[in-house]
Protein backbone atom coordinates (compact mmCIF):
# COMPACT_ATOMS: atom_id res chain seq x y z
CA UNK A 1 0.00 0.00 0.00
CA UNK A 2 1.73 3.78 -1.15
CA UNK A 3 2.42 5.76 2.09
CA UNK A 4 -0.28 8.42 3.61
CA UNK A 5 0.79 11.61 2.93
CA UNK A 6 1.50 13.33 6.67
CA UNK A 7 1.30 17.08 7.56
CA UNK A 8 3.76 17.49 10.33
CA UNK A 9 2.77 21.17 10.70
CA UNK A 10 1.83 24.74 9.38
CA UNK A 11 2.82 28.24 10.43
CA UNK A 12 1.74 31.36 9.07
CA UNK A 13 3.52 35.00 9.67
CA UNK A 14 0.66 37.21 11.25
CA UNK A 15 -1.32 38.45 7.95
CA UNK A 16 -0.91 42.29 7.65
CA UNK A 17 -2.97 44.95 5.51
CA UNK A 18 -0.17 45.76 2.35
CA UNK A 19 1.16 48.70 3.00
CA UNK A 20 1.52 48.37 6.75
CA UNK A 21 3.51 46.46 8.86
CA UNK A 22 5.42 44.57 5.76
CA UNK A 23 5.43 47.44 3.40
CA UNK A 24 9.19 47.08 2.75
CA UNK A 25 9.55 43.11 2.41
CA UNK A 26 9.20 41.29 -0.45
CA UNK A 27 7.22 37.92 -0.69
CA UNK A 28 10.74 36.46 -0.69
CA UNK A 29 11.91 37.59 2.39
CA UNK A 30 8.52 36.60 4.20
CA UNK A 31 8.52 33.30 3.33
CA UNK A 32 12.18 32.95 3.92
CA UNK A 33 10.90 34.22 7.35
CA UNK A 34 8.40 31.44 8.11
CA UNK A 35 10.32 28.94 6.35
CA UNK A 36 13.09 29.29 8.47
CA UNK A 37 10.66 29.19 11.93
CA UNK A 38 8.88 26.26 10.50
CA UNK A 39 12.31 23.97 10.71
CA UNK A 40 13.01 25.39 13.95
CA UNK A 41 10.25 24.85 15.47
CA UNK A 42 10.03 21.21 13.84
CA UNK A 43 13.56 20.57 15.00
CA UNK A 44 13.73 18.67 11.85
CA UNK A 45 17.40 17.81 10.37
CA UNK A 46 17.31 20.40 7.39
CA UNK A 47 19.43 18.21 5.49
CA UNK A 48 16.81 15.93 5.39
CA UNK A 49 14.23 18.22 3.09
CA UNK A 50 14.55 16.39 -0.84
CA UNK A 51 12.25 19.78 -2.49
CA UNK A 52 10.64 23.26 -1.51
CA UNK A 53 7.59 23.70 -3.50
CA UNK A 54 6.63 27.43 -2.99
CA UNK A 55 3.16 29.54 -4.58
CA UNK A 56 3.39 32.73 -5.19
CA UNK A 57 1.15 34.79 -7.96
CA UNK A 58 2.42 37.85 -8.88
CA UNK A 59 6.35 36.93 -8.61
CA UNK A 60 9.48 38.89 -8.89
CA UNK A 61 10.82 39.57 -11.97
CA UNK A 62 14.47 39.57 -10.38
CA UNK A 63 13.85 36.48 -8.55
CA UNK A 64 10.90 34.21 -10.16
CA UNK A 65 11.71 31.06 -8.70
CA UNK A 66 10.74 31.71 -5.05
CA UNK A 67 11.11 28.73 -3.76
CA UNK A 68 14.80 28.21 -4.78
CA UNK A 69 15.52 31.67 -3.25
CA UNK A 70 14.09 30.86 0.01
CA UNK A 71 16.48 27.29 0.10
CA UNK A 72 19.70 29.76 -0.33
CA UNK A 73 18.79 32.76 1.85
CA UNK A 74 17.21 30.47 4.73
CA UNK A 75 20.62 28.85 5.01
CA UNK A 76 18.55 25.19 4.26
CA UNK A 77 21.37 23.27 2.80
CA UNK A 78 21.99 24.24 -1.33
CA UNK A 79 21.48 20.69 -2.34
CA UNK A 80 18.23 21.28 -1.86
CA UNK A 81 16.20 21.74 -5.33
CA UNK A 82 13.07 24.26 -4.95
CA UNK A 83 10.04 25.56 -7.63
CA UNK A 84 7.73 28.11 -7.81
CA UNK A 85 4.11 27.11 -8.71
CA UNK A 86 1.65 29.78 -9.79
CA UNK A 87 -1.97 28.87 -9.64
CA UNK A 88 -3.98 31.78 -8.50
CA UNK A 89 -5.65 32.03 -4.98
CA UNK A 90 -4.97 27.93 -5.03
CA UNK A 91 -0.99 27.82 -5.35
CA UNK A 92 -0.14 26.77 -2.00
CA UNK A 93 -2.76 24.32 -2.59
CA UNK A 94 -0.88 23.42 -5.77
CA UNK A 95 2.49 23.23 -3.71
CA UNK A 96 0.93 20.84 -1.52
CA UNK A 97 -0.56 18.70 -3.62
CA UNK A 98 2.85 18.30 -5.82
CA UNK A 99 4.83 17.43 -2.48
CA UNK A 100 2.27 14.78 -1.97
CA UNK A 101 3.05 13.58 -5.47
CA UNK A 102 6.40 13.54 -4.18
CA UNK A 103 6.23 11.89 -1.43
CA UNK A 104 3.12 9.60 -2.48
CA UNK A 105 5.26 8.10 -5.69
CA UNK A 106 8.28 7.57 -2.81
CA UNK A 107 10.28 9.97 -4.83
CA UNK A 108 11.17 12.12 -1.33
CA UNK A 109 9.93 11.40 2.32
CA UNK A 110 10.98 15.19 3.29
CA UNK A 111 9.20 18.59 1.30
CA UNK A 112 8.12 22.11 2.30
CA UNK A 113 5.32 23.47 0.73
CA UNK A 114 3.88 26.99 1.46
CA UNK A 115 3.01 30.46 -0.63
CA UNK A 116 3.81 34.15 0.02
CA UNK A 117 2.44 37.05 -1.63
CA UNK A 118 3.37 40.91 -0.82
CA UNK A 119 0.85 43.32 -2.45
CA UNK A 120 2.91 45.75 -1.05
CA UNK A 121 6.02 45.26 -3.45
CA UNK A 122 4.18 44.31 -6.95
CA UNK A 123 5.97 45.24 -10.02
CA UNK A 124 5.37 48.51 -11.77
CA UNK A 125 5.83 48.11 -15.54
CA UNK A 126 6.52 51.23 -17.71
CA UNK A 127 4.43 51.39 -20.92
CA UNK A 128 5.79 49.64 -24.10
CA UNK A 129 6.97 53.37 -25.81
CA UNK A 130 8.96 53.89 -22.91
CA UNK A 131 10.79 50.16 -22.12
CA UNK A 132 11.18 50.50 -25.32
CA UNK A 133 13.14 53.84 -25.69
CA UNK A 134 14.94 52.59 -22.31
CA UNK A 135 15.83 48.87 -24.22
CA UNK A 136 17.13 51.35 -27.33
CA UNK A 137 19.25 53.71 -25.19
CA UNK A 138 20.85 51.31 -23.39
CA UNK A 139 22.30 50.09 -27.18
CA UNK A 140 23.90 53.51 -27.68
CA UNK A 141 27.25 54.35 -26.69
CA UNK A 142 27.32 58.40 -27.31
CA UNK A 143 25.14 60.32 -24.51
CA UNK A 144 24.05 62.05 -27.64
CA UNK A 145 22.15 58.64 -29.06
CA UNK A 146 20.90 57.49 -25.21
CA UNK A 147 18.81 61.22 -25.37
CA UNK A 148 18.04 60.43 -28.78
CA UNK A 149 16.18 57.39 -27.72
CA UNK A 150 13.76 59.34 -25.94
CA UNK A 151 12.88 62.01 -28.87
CA UNK A 152 9.75 60.17 -29.09
CA UNK A 153 8.62 60.19 -25.65
CA UNK A 154 5.41 61.66 -24.17
CA UNK A 155 4.23 62.50 -20.97
CA UNK A 156 1.83 60.08 -21.16
CA UNK A 157 4.30 57.01 -21.98
CA UNK A 158 5.69 57.94 -18.72
CA UNK A 159 2.51 56.50 -16.49
CA UNK A 160 3.53 53.47 -14.53
CA UNK A 161 1.72 50.01 -15.18
CA UNK A 162 0.48 48.17 -12.59
CA UNK A 163 -1.05 45.06 -12.48
CA UNK A 164 -4.66 45.18 -11.79
CA UNK A 165 -6.44 41.83 -10.15
CA UNK A 166 -8.11 41.03 -13.19
CA UNK A 167 -9.17 38.12 -15.22
CA UNK A 168 -7.16 38.68 -19.05
CA UNK A 169 -9.73 36.96 -20.69
CA UNK A 170 -12.91 38.94 -19.09
CA UNK A 171 -11.76 42.08 -18.54
CA UNK A 172 -13.10 42.22 -15.38
CA UNK A 173 -11.50 42.36 -11.64
CA UNK A 174 -12.25 39.92 -9.19
CA UNK A 175 -14.71 41.97 -7.00
CA UNK A 176 -16.98 42.97 -10.83
CA UNK A 177 -17.19 38.95 -11.26
CA UNK A 178 -17.96 38.47 -7.62
CA UNK A 179 -20.89 41.43 -7.70
CA UNK A 180 -22.06 39.12 -11.49
CA UNK A 181 -22.26 35.94 -8.95
CA UNK A 182 -24.54 38.12 -6.39
CA UNK A 183 -26.71 39.68 -9.03
CA UNK A 184 -27.47 36.15 -10.54
CA UNK A 185 -27.46 34.10 -7.19
CA UNK A 186 -29.69 37.13 -5.48
CA UNK A 187 -27.18 36.93 -2.65
CA UNK A 188 -28.41 40.09 -0.21
CA UNK A 189 -26.05 42.62 0.55
CA UNK A 190 -27.38 42.02 4.15
CA UNK A 191 -26.67 38.12 4.09
CA UNK A 192 -23.00 39.21 3.21
CA UNK A 193 -22.61 41.78 5.56
CA UNK A 194 -23.56 39.04 8.31
CA UNK A 195 -21.40 36.90 6.91
CA UNK A 196 -18.47 39.22 6.83
CA UNK A 197 -19.18 40.13 10.45
CA UNK A 198 -19.24 36.36 11.86
CA UNK A 199 -15.54 35.84 10.38
CA UNK A 200 -14.30 38.90 11.84
CA UNK A 201 -15.95 38.09 14.98
CA UNK A 202 -14.79 34.25 14.77
CA UNK A 203 -11.31 35.09 14.08
CA UNK A 204 -10.92 37.77 16.88
CA UNK A 205 -12.28 35.25 19.44
CA UNK A 206 -9.85 32.58 18.05
CA UNK A 207 -7.06 35.32 18.44
CA UNK A 208 -7.95 36.05 21.81
CA UNK A 209 -8.37 32.20 22.94
CA UNK A 210 -4.59 31.75 21.82
CA UNK A 211 -6.32 29.66 19.16
CA UNK A 212 -3.63 30.31 16.59
CA UNK A 213 -0.64 30.23 18.93
CA UNK A 214 0.39 26.90 17.31
CA UNK A 215 0.28 28.42 13.32
CA UNK A 216 1.01 31.79 13.48
CA UNK A 217 4.47 32.78 14.36
CA UNK A 218 5.88 36.37 15.83
CA UNK A 219 7.50 38.45 12.98
CA UNK A 220 10.82 40.55 14.01
CA UNK A 221 10.83 42.87 10.79
CA UNK A 222 14.03 42.98 8.93
CA UNK A 223 16.08 44.86 8.67
CA UNK A 224 15.87 47.10 11.65
CA UNK A 225 14.19 44.58 13.79
CA UNK A 226 12.55 47.24 16.28
CA UNK A 227 8.80 46.38 14.91
CA UNK A 228 7.43 43.16 15.84
CA UNK A 229 4.53 41.41 14.77
CA UNK A 230 2.35 39.26 16.83
CA UNK A 231 -0.76 39.08 15.55
CA UNK A 232 -2.97 39.61 12.02
CA UNK A 233 -3.34 43.19 11.99
CA UNK A 234 -6.94 43.56 9.46
CA UNK A 235 -9.01 41.62 11.93
CA UNK A 236 -11.64 43.97 13.56
CA UNK A 237 -13.11 43.13 16.45
CA UNK A 238 -15.11 45.95 17.02
CA UNK A 239 -17.21 45.37 13.70
CA UNK A 240 -20.89 45.64 13.65
CA UNK A 241 -23.65 45.12 10.93
CA UNK A 242 -24.61 48.45 11.37
CA UNK A 243 -21.23 50.16 10.06
CA UNK A 244 -20.95 46.85 7.54
CA UNK A 245 -24.07 48.14 6.13
CA UNK A 246 -22.77 51.99 5.56
CA UNK A 247 -20.17 51.37 3.58
CA UNK A 248 -20.71 52.12 -0.17
CA UNK A 249 -20.29 49.42 -2.70
CA UNK A 250 -16.74 49.55 -4.46
CA UNK A 251 -17.18 47.66 -7.82
CA UNK A 252 -20.30 48.36 -9.03
CA UNK A 253 -20.89 51.78 -6.93
CA UNK A 254 -24.59 52.16 -8.10
CA UNK A 255 -26.43 48.99 -7.62
CA UNK A 256 -23.60 46.94 -6.39
CA UNK A 257 -23.39 44.97 -3.12
CA UNK A 258 -19.83 44.08 -2.66
CA UNK A 259 -18.15 46.83 -0.17
CA UNK A 260 -14.78 46.98 1.30
CA UNK A 261 -16.60 45.25 4.08
CA UNK A 262 -17.40 42.24 2.98
CA UNK A 263 -14.38 41.48 0.12
CA UNK A 264 -11.20 40.04 1.29
CA UNK A 265 -8.47 42.53 1.48
CA UNK A 266 -5.28 43.15 -0.25
CA UNK A 267 -2.86 41.32 2.36
CA UNK A 268 0.89 40.63 2.75
CA UNK A 269 1.83 37.47 4.02
CA UNK A 270 3.49 34.08 3.94
CA UNK A 271 2.40 30.14 5.29
CA UNK A 272 4.32 27.00 5.07
CA UNK A 273 3.81 23.36 5.85
CA UNK A 274 6.01 20.49 6.62
CA UNK A 275 4.89 17.47 4.52
CA UNK A 276 6.29 13.68 5.37
CA UNK A 277 5.46 10.21 4.42
CA UNK A 278 3.30 8.73 7.40
CA UNK A 279 6.18 5.72 7.85
CA UNK A 280 9.29 8.69 7.96
CA UNK A 281 6.94 10.77 10.27
CA UNK A 282 6.29 8.10 12.57
CA UNK A 283 9.85 6.36 12.62
CA UNK A 284 11.19 9.84 13.37
CA UNK A 285 8.86 10.12 16.34
CA UNK A 286 6.49 13.06 14.77
CA UNK A 287 2.98 13.82 15.47
CA UNK A 288 1.32 14.97 11.97
CA UNK A 289 -1.63 17.48 12.66
CA UNK A 290 -3.44 15.76 10.09
CA UNK A 291 -3.10 13.75 6.74
CA UNK A 292 -4.06 14.99 3.38
CA UNK A 293 -6.65 12.37 1.98
CA UNK A 294 -7.46 13.58 -1.14
CA UNK A 295 -7.77 16.67 -3.75
CA UNK A 296 -9.07 17.63 -6.62
CA UNK A 297 -8.65 20.87 -9.01
CA UNK A 298 -12.01 21.71 -11.30
CA UNK A 299 -12.02 25.06 -13.69
CA UNK A 300 -15.08 26.50 -15.47
CA UNK A 301 -15.61 29.25 -18.40
CA UNK A 302 -14.53 32.68 -16.73
CA UNK A 303 -17.65 34.24 -18.48
CA UNK A 304 -19.78 31.79 -16.29
CA UNK A 305 -19.59 32.56 -12.48
CA UNK A 306 -15.53 32.86 -12.22
CA UNK A 307 -15.77 31.65 -8.60
CA UNK A 308 -17.51 28.62 -8.46
CA UNK A 309 -14.48 26.45 -8.98
CA UNK A 310 -14.74 24.83 -5.60
CA UNK A 311 -18.39 23.43 -6.87
CA UNK A 312 -17.16 21.55 -9.38
CA UNK A 313 -13.91 20.36 -7.51
CA UNK A 314 -15.59 19.21 -4.86
CA UNK A 315 -17.84 16.18 -5.34
CA UNK A 316 -14.44 14.78 -7.20
CA UNK A 317 -12.73 15.15 -4.01
CA UNK A 318 -14.82 13.75 -1.86
CA UNK A 319 -15.35 11.31 -3.92
CA UNK A 320 -11.61 10.52 -4.42
CA UNK A 321 -11.67 10.07 -0.41
CA UNK A 322 -14.45 8.04 -0.22
CA UNK A 323 -16.31 10.20 2.21
CA UNK A 324 -19.58 12.47 1.38
CA UNK A 325 -20.24 15.69 2.62
CA UNK A 326 -22.29 14.10 5.85
CA UNK A 327 -18.94 13.19 7.01
CA UNK A 328 -17.04 16.17 7.14
CA UNK A 329 -16.82 17.47 10.34
CA UNK A 330 -14.74 20.71 10.00
CA UNK A 331 -15.14 22.88 6.85
CA UNK A 332 -12.85 25.82 6.02
CA UNK A 333 -14.02 27.93 2.61
CA UNK A 334 -11.74 30.89 1.32
CA UNK A 335 -13.54 33.49 1.76
CA UNK A 336 -12.41 35.86 -1.47
CA UNK A 337 -15.96 37.74 -0.88
CA UNK A 338 -18.71 37.23 1.45
CA UNK A 339 -20.92 36.86 -2.43
CA UNK A 340 -18.75 34.15 -3.58
CA UNK A 341 -18.99 31.80 -0.17
CA UNK A 342 -22.51 32.09 -0.51
CA UNK A 343 -22.82 31.35 -4.05
CA UNK A 344 -20.57 28.53 -3.77
CA UNK A 345 -22.90 27.38 -1.10
CA UNK A 346 -26.10 28.03 -2.94
CA UNK A 347 -24.76 25.95 -5.84
CA UNK A 348 -23.15 22.83 -3.82
CA UNK A 349 -26.96 22.73 -2.39
CA UNK A 350 -28.35 23.12 -5.62
CA UNK A 351 -30.54 20.25 -7.26
CA UNK A 352 -30.31 22.14 -10.39
CA UNK A 353 -27.06 22.90 -10.41
CA UNK A 354 -25.87 19.09 -9.75
CA UNK A 355 -28.41 17.83 -12.93
CA UNK A 356 -27.25 20.64 -14.96
CA UNK A 357 -23.89 21.22 -14.41
CA UNK A 358 -22.52 18.69 -12.65
CA UNK A 359 -23.97 15.49 -13.71
CA UNK A 360 -25.54 14.31 -10.68
CA UNK A 361 -29.25 13.22 -9.59
CA UNK A 362 -28.82 15.01 -5.83
CA UNK A 363 -26.65 18.60 -4.80
CA UNK A 364 -23.30 17.09 -3.35
CA UNK A 365 -25.02 18.07 0.36
CA UNK A 366 -26.41 21.29 2.31
CA UNK A 367 -23.35 23.42 3.74
CA UNK A 368 -24.84 25.43 6.99
CA UNK A 369 -23.17 29.32 6.44
CA UNK A 370 -22.64 29.05 10.58
CA UNK A 371 -20.87 26.10 10.30
CA UNK A 372 -17.74 26.63 7.87
CA UNK A 373 -14.64 28.86 8.96
CA UNK A 374 -15.29 28.34 13.25
CA UNK A 375 -11.56 30.70 13.64
CA UNK A 376 -12.67 33.23 11.13
CA UNK A 377 -11.77 33.41 6.83
CA UNK A 378 -9.76 35.25 4.61
CA UNK A 379 -12.00 38.47 4.90
CA UNK A 380 -11.16 39.31 8.66
CA UNK A 381 -7.80 37.21 8.45
CA UNK A 382 -6.37 38.91 4.82
CA UNK A 383 -5.83 36.92 1.71
CA UNK A 384 -1.62 37.19 0.87
CA UNK A 385 -2.70 35.31 -2.59
CA UNK A 386 -0.29 32.71 -2.25
CA UNK A 387 0.22 31.80 1.18
CA UNK A 388 -3.43 31.66 1.78
CA UNK A 389 -3.90 27.88 1.01
CA UNK A 390 -1.66 26.68 3.60
CA UNK A 391 -2.58 28.87 5.96
CA UNK A 392 -6.48 26.99 5.05
CA UNK A 393 -4.61 23.26 5.39
CA UNK A 394 -3.35 23.98 8.60
CA UNK A 395 -5.93 25.48 10.37
CA UNK A 396 -8.29 22.96 9.21
CA UNK A 397 -5.73 19.76 10.56
CA UNK A 398 -5.18 22.29 13.93
CA UNK A 399 -9.01 22.05 14.23
CA UNK A 400 -9.93 18.03 13.43
CA UNK A 401 -6.84 17.86 16.69
CA UNK A 402 -9.04 20.13 18.64
CA UNK A 403 -12.71 19.23 17.85
CA UNK A 404 -11.73 15.10 17.43
CA UNK A 405 -13.48 15.36 14.01
CA UNK A 406 -12.29 12.54 11.69
CA UNK A 407 -12.34 14.76 8.37
CA UNK A 408 -12.21 17.96 7.08
CA UNK A 409 -12.39 19.93 4.09
CA UNK A 410 -11.01 22.57 2.37
CA UNK A 411 -12.25 24.87 -0.54
CA UNK A 412 -10.81 27.44 -2.27
CA UNK A 413 -12.13 29.46 -5.81
CA UNK A 414 -8.90 31.04 -7.79
CA UNK A 415 -8.79 33.55 -10.84
CA UNK A 416 -9.14 31.64 -14.56
CA UNK A 417 -12.56 29.95 -12.89
CA UNK A 418 -10.51 27.59 -11.06
CA UNK A 419 -11.31 26.20 -7.98
CA UNK A 420 -9.96 23.58 -5.89
CA UNK A 421 -11.16 20.71 -2.97
CA UNK A 422 -8.86 19.20 -0.78
CA UNK A 423 -9.76 16.19 1.95
CA UNK A 424 -7.67 15.89 5.11
CA UNK A 425 -7.53 13.74 7.45
CA UNK A 426 -6.94 12.85 11.21
CA UNK A 427 -4.90 10.05 12.67
C1 LIG B 1 -12.38 46.07 -1.68
C2 LIG B 1 -11.07 46.87 -1.78
C3 LIG B 1 -11.02 47.63 -3.11
C4 LIG B 1 -11.07 47.86 -0.61
O1 LIG B 1 -9.85 48.49 -0.57
P1 LIG B 1 -9.64 49.81 0.33
O2 LIG B 1 -10.58 50.87 -0.11
O3 LIG B 1 -8.19 50.07 0.34
O4 LIG B 1 -10.10 49.26 1.75
P2 LIG B 1 -9.99 49.95 3.16
O5 LIG B 1 -9.38 48.99 4.11
O6 LIG B 1 -9.36 51.30 3.05
O7 LIG B 1 -11.50 50.11 3.57
C5 LIG B 1 -12.34 51.12 3.00
C6 LIG B 1 -13.20 51.66 4.10
O8 LIG B 1 -14.04 50.63 4.60
C7 LIG B 1 -13.90 50.53 6.00
N1 LIG B 1 -14.07 49.12 6.41
C8 LIG B 1 -13.47 48.05 5.85
N2 LIG B 1 -13.87 46.95 6.50
C9 LIG B 1 -14.74 47.32 7.45
C10 LIG B 1 -15.47 46.62 8.44
N3 LIG B 1 -15.40 45.29 8.56
N4 LIG B 1 -16.26 47.32 9.27
C11 LIG B 1 -16.33 48.66 9.15
N5 LIG B 1 -15.65 49.39 8.24
C12 LIG B 1 -14.87 48.72 7.40
C13 LIG B 1 -12.51 51.05 6.29
O9 LIG B 1 -12.38 51.51 7.60
C14 LIG B 1 -12.39 52.18 5.30
O10 LIG B 1 -13.06 53.30 5.83
P3 LIG B 1 -12.43 54.77 5.65
O11 LIG B 1 -12.41 55.00 4.15
O12 LIG B 1 -13.39 55.62 6.39
O13 LIG B 1 -11.08 54.69 6.23
C15 LIG B 1 -9.82 45.94 -1.69
O14 LIG B 1 -9.73 45.40 -0.41
C16 LIG B 1 -9.90 44.85 -2.72
O15 LIG B 1 -9.61 45.08 -3.90
N6 LIG B 1 -10.28 43.63 -2.29
C17 LIG B 1 -10.48 42.52 -3.19
C18 LIG B 1 -9.19 41.84 -3.45
C19 LIG B 1 -9.37 40.75 -4.46
O16 LIG B 1 -9.93 40.94 -5.53
N7 LIG B 1 -8.85 39.60 -4.14
C20 LIG B 1 -8.92 38.48 -5.00
C21 LIG B 1 -9.87 37.56 -4.43
S1 LIG B 1 -9.80 36.02 -5.29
Amino acid sequence: MPSRVAIIRGLRTPFAKSGTHYARLTALDLGKIVVAELIERSGINPNSVQEVVYGNVIPSVKAPNIAREIVLGTGLPKKIPGYTVGKACASSNQAIADAAGMIYRGYADTVIAGGAESLSDIPVLFSKNFSDALVKASRQKSIGGKLGAFTRIRPKDLAPDAPAIAESTTGLTMGESAEKMAKENHISRQAQDRFALQSHQRAAGATASGRFKDEVMTVVVPPSYESVVESDNLIRADSTLDALSKLRPVFDRKYGTITAGNSSPLTDGASAVLMMSEEKAKAEGHKPIGYLKSYAFAAIDPFDQLLQGPVFALPIALERAKVTLKDIGVIEMHEAFAAQVLSNIQWIGSKKIAQERLGRSEPVGEIDPEKINPTGGSIALGHPFGATGARIVTTVCNELQRTGQQYGLVTVCAAGGMGVAMVLERE
